[in-house]
């Protein structure tokens, strides 16, 4: 098939929750209100009930952001976020996928793992383990970590540089792709009870890398999983983190401040694709978003104050001085962003200025415009925007963050998504097959897409009889 002859995508947005197995994730302060079930985070029940609320509104995924260690940037100590509860505690959201698969049909479920935090080759189990249990309906946000106290945690001694993180990252989904793609072929397991034979020893092999991180002999210990390779998410913005994403993404999560933002996010992504030997359709980028929806627009905005009056500023300070890798307790609010050089998260930076490229950001801009960052209204009021992110930003999915929860998620679904699905915008039913199936509506089959670097490491088929004979 060529360029011309290809029919375009079905452009339809995408809905992923944006959820963290703890008591206070984006939106900070909510945690002490009356109307949430942040504090129920170490139970299953409230995972399970957001599920099926999620899948009853047809989202696609339920997205799980993890940290590996405390933000203890902000006046150089955890206190702040831990008082605040700040993504601290953290439970492991991986552990939560088999009962989620459990209780829904279709539902995506993507968590994130850093790089940094297991050796390759446990994970692949790990990962592939899930993906068997989920029946393929498991996605993993690949993350090279932000935080000192993480690294140290790990045996790093310090965060690795920025760049350095990307490269271990390039040589750790190598290992990965040996092991997920090359190392079982797909007819290895014949569980042939007769003879006695599950697997034919002679197509299940080592992957021997030898890296300058990883070295692995392999064979993996999993057979096939139904996508081989979860779906693969990124969610770093910086120079090296679009070509990593450009390289190995599926789907990519942007922060842009506005419209014109994202736009300029995303051209440069696809732009990256394409010198990556990929195409536009084969990287879906979301956009985070926080909406606040109402029956009317008045009631919204009360809603709004509500979360306002909540609003913890001293936890929002120490959540962004951890993102910025800067402590805003110490730097002078009126200095511009744009000086700070951070080894956390540059993307951060970055997505500042493509959003208004003739404004200087400082410091005080960057809590506010954070803090802020929401959508207000009726369902049709919040679906005209998203419709603007979409059409004119050039997103493929939302990943929506949460004020309260289910309770944000419950608004969205009974409100917003009907409008949605009236101007045929989002799905109405799903389609049946792996997350990866269901993501790319099909354009892709349940595993990686040919055009994929992971699939260059799969084993050509065996050859027919015939031609073993010739
Ligand atoms: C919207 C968004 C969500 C992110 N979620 C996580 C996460 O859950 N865990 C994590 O360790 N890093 C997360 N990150 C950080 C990135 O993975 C990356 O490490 C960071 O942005 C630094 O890379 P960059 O400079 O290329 O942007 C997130 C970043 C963004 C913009």
């Amino acid at each position: 098939m060529t360029d011309t002859d290809s029919t375009p995508p079905r452009r339809r947005l995408r809905l992923n929750a944006f959820t963290m197995n703890v008591v206070s994730h984006i939106v900070q302060g909510q945690w002490t209100r009356e109307d949430t079930r942040q504090r129920e985070y170490k139970r299953l029940q409230p995972w399970v009930e957001l599920a099926g609320i999620l899948e009853r509104g047809r989202f696609d995924a339920i997205f799980f952001a993890d940290v590996v260690g405390a933000y203890d940037v902000y006046h150089g100590d955890r206190d702040a976020a831990v008082r605040n509860a700040v993504q601290f505690p953290v439970n492991d959201p991986s552990a939560l996928v088999p009962a989620l698969a459990l209780v829904t049909e279709h539902l995506g479920i993507a968590f994130t793992l850093s790089i940094l935090q297991e050796h390759p080759f446990s994970f692949a189990r790990r990962a592939s383990t899930l993906d068997h249990y989920t029946d393929g309906r498991v996605g993993w946000n690949v993350v090279t970590s932000y935080l000192e106290n993480a690294a140290r945690n790990l045996g790093y001694g310090g965060l690795p540089l920025h760049d350095t993180r990307y490269d271990r990252g390039d040589e750790y989904l190598e290992v990965l792709y040996k092991l997920w793609e090359g190392s079982w072929e797909d007819d290895a397991v014949v569980a042939d009870r007769e003879r006695g034979i599950y697997a034919d020893p002679a197509k299940v092999h080592e992957i021997g890398h030898v890296g300058e991180y990883y070295d692995v002999v392999g064979p993996h210990l999993s057979e096939p999983s139904p996508q081989r390779t979860p779906v693969l998410f990124q969610a770093g913005s910086s120079e090296r983190g679009r070509e990593f994403a450009a390289r190995h993404a599926e789907a990519t999560f942007i922060s842009a401040r506005n419209v014109l933002g994202a736009r300029t996010n995303v051209d440069d992504l696809h732009a990256r694709l394409r010198r990556h030997g990929r195409r536009p359709e084969d990287l879906l980028v979301f956009q985070g978003l926080t909406v606040i929806t109402a029956s009317t627009e008045e009631e919204a905005r009360r809603k709004e104050r509500e979360v306002q009056e909540h609003l913890s500023d001293e936890g929002t300070f120490a959540v962004v001085s951890g993102w910025l890798g800067a402590d805003l307790g110490a730097v002078d609010p009126e200095a511009p962003v744009g000086d700070l050089r951070t080894n956390a998260q540059e993307g951060l930076i970055r997505s500042l200025a493509e959003s208004a490229p003739d404004h200087t950001w400082r410091f005080k801009d960057v809590v506010r415009s954070i803090a802020n960052q929401r959508i207000v209204g009726t369902a049709e009021q919040v679906a005209d925007e998203l419709q603007a992110w979409h059409e004119e930003g050039g997103i493929d999915g939302v990943n929506l963050t949460y004020t309260t929860t289910p309770g944000s998620f419950e608004d969205f679904v009974d409100g917003v998504v009907p409008v949605l699905q009236d101007r045929g915008i989002v799905q109405r039913e799903y389609r049946e097959g792996t997350f990866r199936e269901k993501l790319f509506d099909g354009a892709s089959g349940p595993r990686l897409g040919d055009r994929h670097p992971g699939a260059a490491h799969r084993r050509p088929p065996a050859p027919a009889p015939a031609e073993v004979a010739a």
